[in-house]
């Protein structure tokens, strides 16, 4: 007999979570269980792990009494609602089990396998694996039907977003059914399709490779960088700061398996520099050096400045080259004009471009072309680059310019699409290629990648920040520019912008 939806109530008041593995999601997810009232049967293989890994979890819980978060009575009920398993046959009375033991295929099956002859026939049967398909976990089982992925993140009692993955064979009522008892632990649930990295860890790729593709083509420092994506972009950290964070150890083999597994798509390339610091062993903060130094405290040391430093005047009069729209509010007090003098500094927002193509193609002098990115914040920083050969003239001169106006300058070397529209571009065309191949809706693209990796905006609502067309032709011009496929316009993005449409606008 089939398990059916009208059998499953994540609401019911009786819930039973059966969580196994007491590591550190485990331990997360039976915390978030008992928050939402289920009563919990907690297992783990390794002797007395199951036992301290739920008083672990009634600590935590006691701290949030400290807190004011939770009151002594409601703390000591919940320690009456989690028990410990001898075995797996004392999973018999749970209505769903979440896996999170170690990150092995062979022993996630066997432990599936003999699941299904201990639990009812409408207990869902979840894994929290950040890395295999869940495809692979299901076809030992019986009933392919009820298994999916439950992707929670760590911390878990922090982090509100949980991936509901739907494997081959997963049922609608078994995705909403996982969806309902995401909420009631707290969490903001959704509904993924099973491919590598699922939505967040494939999503959240670009920002750091293309960090380190900037870096690895001597455009910028890891400092500049995290500078020009914080004070422009919003993010919270740079993607040299997250790596040291997250761990190198981590975010190397991460890069490596999405890469291979959507076979070398030249979009999620890292470069030999992640490589090398994994190698090396300078993993990040946890090894107290990374991209950056830390000292014992954690604290980053001798991060060099991102800013560029000049003592020359201010440029007054400079040749606009392009309309002068886009650049009046950040050279306010300056002279934009329209012509060319043949000596003064030749200004240019660009977009996609780089200095070099850009004064080949216009017949302009390189050598006094300093190039402005307008694209995101720039009322705190702002990113100019020149050509090889230019004159430190012109850019000192600009850059003083800038500089009074009240902005924190950051100068980098020629590079098609400077340090920003690079990194939030490359984080929304691929966004729109999850959009295209479905990965999850839209909106649920950008809600993830906010939740899972704190991003001010989606990768869809980046696109529509830059602009629909204007973040295709800062593609098509990268693309172009480099003759490097990693930087093709998905198509998602083509369509939406040839034709002028919202870029959530659905297939
Ligand atoms: P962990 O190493 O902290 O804990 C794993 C636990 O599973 C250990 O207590 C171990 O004794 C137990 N175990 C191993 N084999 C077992 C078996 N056959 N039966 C019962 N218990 C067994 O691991 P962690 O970090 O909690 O990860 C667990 C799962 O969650 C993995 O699949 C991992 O990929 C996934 N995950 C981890 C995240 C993280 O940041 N740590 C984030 C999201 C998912």
């Amino acid at each position: 007999m089939s398990a059916s939806s009208g059998a499953f109530d994540a609401n019911r008041a009786d819930f039973t979570v059966g969580v196994i593995g007491a590591g550190a999601m485990g331990q997360g997810i039976v915390q978030v269980s008992l928050q939402g009232g289920m009563n919990v049967v907690l297992f783990d293989a390794k002797d007395g792990s199951a036992a301290a890994g739920r008083e672990q979890v009634i600590k935590r819980l006691e701290r949030l009494v400290e807190k004011g978060k939770l009151t002594a009575d409601a703390v000591a009920a919940m320690a009456d609602k989690v028990s410990v398993a001898g075995s797996l046959a004392d999973f018999s009375g749970c209505h769903t089990v979440v896996e999170a033991i170690f990150e092995n295929l062979e022993v996630k099956q066997q432990v599936f396998s003999e699941l299904e002859n201990h639990v009812s026939d409408n207990c869902l049967l979840t894994s929290n694996t950040s890395s295999l398909p869940i495809g692979s976990i299901a076809r030992v089982c019986k009933k392919p039907e009820r298994v999916a992925g439950f992707h929670f993140f760590n911390p878990v009692p922090l982090m509100r977003l949980v991936e509901v993955i739907r494997g081959p064979g997963t049922e609608e009522w078994v995705m909403d059914g996982l969806c309902a008892l995401g909420e009631r632990m707290g969490r903001t649930p959704v509904k993924v399709k099973d491919a590598p990295g699922f939505l967040v860890n494939f999503g959240g790729r670009a920002f750091t490779t293309e960090g380190l593709a900037v870096v690895h083509e001597g455009v910028a420092t890891p400092a500049q960088v995290d500078a020009v994506m914080r004070d422009c972009g919003h993010f919270r950290m740079g993607p040299f700061q997250l790596m040291d964070l997250t761990g190198i150890d981590v975010n190397y083999p991460v890069s490596q398996i999405v890469h291979q597994q959507y076979s070398y798509d030249p979009r999620l390339r890292t470069v030999p520099l992640h490589k090398a610091l994994y190698d090396a062993g300078r993993f990040g903060r946890k090894t107290g050096i990374g991209h950056f130094r830390y000292d014992e405290k954690g604290q980053e040391i001798d991060t060099p400045s991102p800013d560029h430093e000049t003592t020359a005047a201010p440029a007054v009069q400079v040749y606009c080259a392009g309309p002068a729209s886009e650049l009046s509010d950040l050279l306010a007090g300056v002279s934009l004009d329209e012509t060319d003098d043949g000596s003064s500094p030749i200004v240019a927002a660009l977009f996609g471009e780089d200095c070099s193509t850009f004064a080949s193609r216009m017949g302009i002098d390189h050598r006094r072309l300093v190039a402005i990115d307008v694209t995101g914040d720039t009322s705190k920083r702002v990113t100019i680059m020149s050509a090889p050969g230019a004159s430190t003239e012109a850019l000192n001169a600009v850059s003083a310019a800038l500089q009074k106006n009240g902005r924190k300058v950051t100068a980098i070397a020629d590079s098609a699409g400077f340090i920003g529209q690079r990194i939030r571009g490359m984080v929304g065309n691929l966004g729109c290629e999850m959009a295209q191949i479905q990965i999850a809706d839209p909106d649920s693209i950008d809600l993830a990648m906010k939740l899972g990796l704190n991003y001010p905006l989606g990768p869809l609502e980046i696109i529509a920040d830059l602009g629909v067309e204007r973040a295709f032709a800062i593609m098509a011009a990268m693309h172009a520019v480099s003759g490097d496929d990693r930087y093709r316009p998905s198509v998602w993005l083509r369509r939406r912008a040839q034709l002028g449409l919202d870029i959530k606008t659905p297939n």
